[in-house]
């Protein structure tokens, strides 16, 4: 059984620029991010990637926990040779994110957290999981794209950004079933991290549609308020996934924090022996 898992990905940008790690939400692929390669590639060195069991990655074997997709996180930064990297997760991406900067808190050099929460699922969340399971099982991708898409976009966003919707929905469709209920059983046991937050000491920045359903502005002004000095970017209009409703408004929040966090510092950590 392979352990970690090097995800498969793409590198965009500038070898010396600051290196930035986009991290997908549920159920979705790094194309989720391509509004910000767009945005940022001229100016930063982008890294995004499929976690297990979405688009076209494997799933892996057995059982999956938040655990392993940090080790696969890692295992990406390890094989490009970076000690340091900002990490930018959306939703589930964000668990990702914040397990990461909790356990390797050397390699986050900034933390971006969208439309994501520090806490663990409830157990009536647990119990939707566990239906969401049933359902892709029974019925497929295509029927849990129908579902969720209203939810993650609003559902008057739903028939006025089309392009958006078919967008989003090309990648659920392209994750593979196995996957989707890997992922669903692994935020169902994910830890609670809101006690861990007041000892992030890396720039942050949290990034919340309005509208967000899923995970509300509420859950990100918690998290604000937690996380020494982190600030805090409410988009108006957009729903969970922020990054493609509204990515004009999500570029300019994620670049001028950027822009704050590198001007002092030189470009690109990259780790002992790389720049040989
Ligand atoms: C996501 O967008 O990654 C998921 O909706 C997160 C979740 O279901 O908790």
């Amino acid at each position: 059984m392979e352990h970690p898992l090097l995800p498969s990905h793409s590198v965009h940008g500038p070898d010396a620029a600051w290196p930035i790690v986009f991290v997908h939400g549920f159920p979705f692929t790094r194309h989720q991010w391509d509004a910000q390669v767009a945005a940022l590639q001229a100016q930063y060195r982008i890294i995004t990637y499929d976690m297990r069991g979405h688009g076209p990655a494997p799933t892996g074997d057995g059982p999956l926990m938040i655990e392993f997709l940090v080790d696969d996180l890692v295992a990406l930064l390890d094989h490009l040779e970076l000690e340091q990297a900002t990490i930018c997760g959306l939703s589930m991406g964000g668990y990702v994110a914040l397990r990461m900067i909790d356990r390797h808190p050397d390699r986050v050099h900034g933390l971006v957290l969208c439309d994501t929460r520090a806490e663990a699922d409830s157990n009536e969340a647990r119990i939707k999981r566990a239906e969401g399971i049933r359902a892709i099982r029974a019925d497929g991708m295509a029927a849990l794209a129908n579902n969720l898409l209203p939810v993650l976009f609003g559902k008057q966003a739903v028939s006025s950004n089309e392009p958006g919707v078919q967008f989003i929905r090309k990648q659920i469709e392209e994750t593979r079933p196995e996957g989707a209920c890997q992922a669903l059983a692994a935020m169902a046991c994910r830890l609670d991290l809101s006690e861990r937050l007041a000892s992030i000491e890396t720039p942050t920045l949290i990034v919340v549609g309005a509208e967000d359903a899923l995970t509300p502005p509420e859950d990100s002004r918690r998290m604000r308020d937690a996380i020494p000095g982190a600030r805090l970017v409410e988009i108006p209009g957009a729903g969970h996934v922020s990054n493609v409703a509204r990515p004009d408004e999500f570029n300019e929040a994620l670049l001028q924090f950027l822009r704050e966090l590198n001007e002092e510092d030189s470009p690109g950590r990259v780790a002992e022996g790389a720049r040989a």
